[in-house]
């Protein structure tokens, strides 16, 4: 259950997986040392402290590893089932090192690494080293989530008044209404992953108003290479035509944070339409690529919207050292805000919005594997109509991060998760590495031609470091393009 087609690797110059591991990767263990230093320097138990500097010793020691493109070593059991896989892989894929390894293994390697360190101490195990930047970062989309709550209340204020019901004449015209507002919140959805903090390390709060705002997403629209959202409403909507009782929606979910809250609002308005009678979301169990999704994230965020006064108006660090105080939130945007809220506690009282984490989804190997890796995952995702992909790396995991040639249909690169595999699959992804399937023909060579030496990871190219192939797709690394691809598996 692995491709034949050869997988990106970090010794290849072309690839943004070379940049990745030799510039990029120092960088994120470099935050988390400094994150597990700071909350060991806060700590009053002694033991804590004395245990958060051995933690911060490892990962200094995984970072010199990586720095010295040395081996990588057996991960050491903690507890969960997913180590004796890794283990396994690294014995068959022999000596890796760092700088000539699979991008996808090795990355997910490390982030799998720098987990064991927590879960085997006795004070730290449930410290999530990026915590505080996935909070930090959606304090910073404070813009962009009133402008989205505020939407988000008229329009299901409107499903719930049935407007478009009244003012569409023919079945024809209600059906384009209700399909363009699926598109608008599908889109919503797919940019709200542009802006992820593994590729983003330094974002300013102004940068990120720039990404996330309504006009933004505008300007992107010709941004989208492929867009398969109408075959994607076509089924939902026949299934609820066709008087199908149960009708669920699952979400294999990518980061936390705006992103989140963007999952949210299009599962909100899924289960409002009556598209969906049931979501289920899926998180991850440990920390992953700096700002995914793990259970607690999903309650910091319905916490910070419960008390969104305490949240936004107390002022943060960065506040205080600038001398800022920030602006109060108006009624009318406390009033989105606590509608959003009791929406959403009210899905999840009943039962129809559900969090389901599983420890498949942080493996270190493709999703060609569910079927074999994960039965019971795979059986469980089958009662869904619709799974949505969120993201770069479910993107890579779908399509195994291969080396296909960008014209291979979408269904050919998703291997055993393709026709037949009995899952009806959507992917929203914005491209931030190599692996693109499904563009028409010319189009990767005409994007290679016009973002030659373009776009922010020119300076690593400059810097004469790292990425000097000639042949990169450069254009891809940095999510100002993105894909939206669907697979029904279900003929
Ligand atoms: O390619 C850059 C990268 O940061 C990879 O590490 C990872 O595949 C991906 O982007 C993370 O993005 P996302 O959060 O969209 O999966
Ligand atoms: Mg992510």
């Amino acid at each position: 259950f692995d491709t034949k087609t050869p997988q990106w690797s970090t010794l290849d110059k072309n690839s943004f997986a070379y940049p990745s591991a030799r510039d990029r990767w120092p960088v994120i263990l470099t935050q988390g040392i400094d994150d597990v230093h700071r909350a060991a320097a806060e700590a009053t138990d002694a033991d804590m402290q004395a245990e958060g500097k051995t933690i911060v010793a490892e990962l200094a020691r995984l970072k010199y590893e990586l720095q010295h493109d040395r081996q990588l070593t057996p991960l050491p059991d903690d507890g969960l089932p997913d180590i004796a896989g890794y283990n396994k892989e690294l014995s068959q894929l022999g000596e890796l090192k760092w700088f000539n390894a699979p991008w996808l293994f090795s990355e997910c390697y490390m982030y799998r690494r720098i987990q064991t360190l927590f879960r085997l101490s006795t004070y730290w195990k449930n410290h999530d080293i990026f915590s505080k930047q996935k909070m930090a970062t959606f304090r910073s989309s404070r813009f962009a989530v009133l402008e989205l709550a505020a939407q988000y209340r008229n329009l299901v204020t409107e499903l719930e008044n049935n407007s478009t019901l009244k003012s569409s004449k023919t079945e024809e015209e209600l059906y384009k209404a209700e399909e363009s507002v699926f598109i608008d919140m599908c889109e919503i959805c797919l940019w709200g992953n542009a802006t992820d903090l593994s590729l983003l390390t330094n974002l300013s709060h102004d940068d990120l108003q720039k990404l996330q705002g309504s006009e933004a997403r505008k300007n992107s629209e010709k941004n989208i290479l492929v867009n398969d959202l109408k075959d994607a409403f076509a089924t939902l909507s026949q299934a609820k035509k066709d008087g199908k009782k149960e009708r669920r929606v699952d979400f294999i979910l990518d980061n936390a944070g705006f992103e989140l809250f963007v999952d949210l609002i299009l599962a909100g308005y899924l289960l409002s339409s009556g598209l969906a009678t049931s979501v289920i979301l899926h998180p991850k169990v440990i920390p992953w690529f700096v700002s995914d999704v793990v259970p607690k994230d999903f309650a910091d965020l319905l916490n910070a919207l419960a008390s969104p006064k305490a949240f936004y108006e107390t002022p943060s660090q960065e506040d205080r050292e600038a001398n800022k105080t920030p602006i109060p939130l108006s009624e009318k945007e406390l009033g989105d805000l606590q509608f959003l809220f009791e929406r959403w506690g009210m899905f999840h009282a009943e039962g129809e919005l559900a969090i389901r984490p599983n420890v498949f989804w942080t493996e270190g190997g493709s999703f060609w594997r569910l079927p074999t890796s994960a039965p019971d995952v795979y059986e469980d995702l089958k009662e869904s109509e619709l799974v949505i992909f969120k993201g770069d790396l479910n993107y890579r995991k779908l399509t195994a991060d291969a080396m296909w040639d960008p014209t291979t249909p979408f269904a050919e690169a998703l291997g055993p998760l393709g026709p037949k595999s009995g899952l009806r699959i959507l992917s929203l992804r914005t491209c931030k590495g190599d692996v693109v399937v499904g563009l028409p023909k010319g189009k990767d060579e005409e994007l290679r031609a016009m973002e030659a030496g373009e776009g922010p990871y020119e300076r690593w190219q400059k810097s004469g470091v790292a990425g000097e192939g000639l042949e990169a797709r450069r254009w891809a690394w940095s999510g100002k393009w993105a894909v939206i691809q669907f697979c029904d598996g279900k003929v």
